[in-house]
């Protein structure tokens, strides 16, 4: 049902919000061979991340409901874990992307799937799209992963 789809969307949005912030974070504190390009590289994915952001919470406010916009509020429905302060080393940095970006996948294929049910080909193409990009995303990273 259409709440279910909203709710839904509202934890993808929490989700990413907590996302925008670890990115800059792995930006930050990236330590070592490699650093230009994943620390540009990272620059290029909060950027995405903030398009996305403000993408889903304008999609959430056309359907009818309030999209979260508070941080207390994502911090407790977000699933993503961040990473404290301090030095971070590329090869790990790498590790802990693959596995967010895994999940963005996983989150947004769900949506789609709830947003087909709902016949709503709008959110169900914004949201595809995304599996597109991250899919993309994935494949560097993991060519990325093996140097
Ligand atoms: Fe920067």
């Amino acid at each position: 049902m259409k709440q279910e789809l909203l709710a839904k969307m509202n934890a993808y949005l929490a989700n990413q919000e907590i996302m925008y912030i670890k990115l800059h974070n792995m930006h930050w504190n990236l330590k070592g061979n490699g650093f230009f390009t994943l620390h540009a590289k990272l620059e290029e994915y909060y950027d995405q991340t903030a398009d996305i952001i403000d993408e889903v919470a304008e999609r959430i406010l056309a359907m009818g409901e309030l999209p979260v916009a508070n941080l207390k509020e994502a911090l407790e429905i977000t699933k993503v874990k961040e990473l404290p302060d301090g030095a971070i080393n590329i090869a790990e940095a790498v590790r802990i992307l693959t596995i967010d970006v895994e999940y963005w996948i996983h989150d947004s294929k769900e949506i789609v799937e709830l947003a087909d049910k709902e016949g709503d080909v709008v959110t169900a193409d914004i949201f595809t799209g995304y599996v597109k990009e991250y899919e993309k995303t994935l494949w560097m990273l993991k060519a990325f992963a093996q140097n």
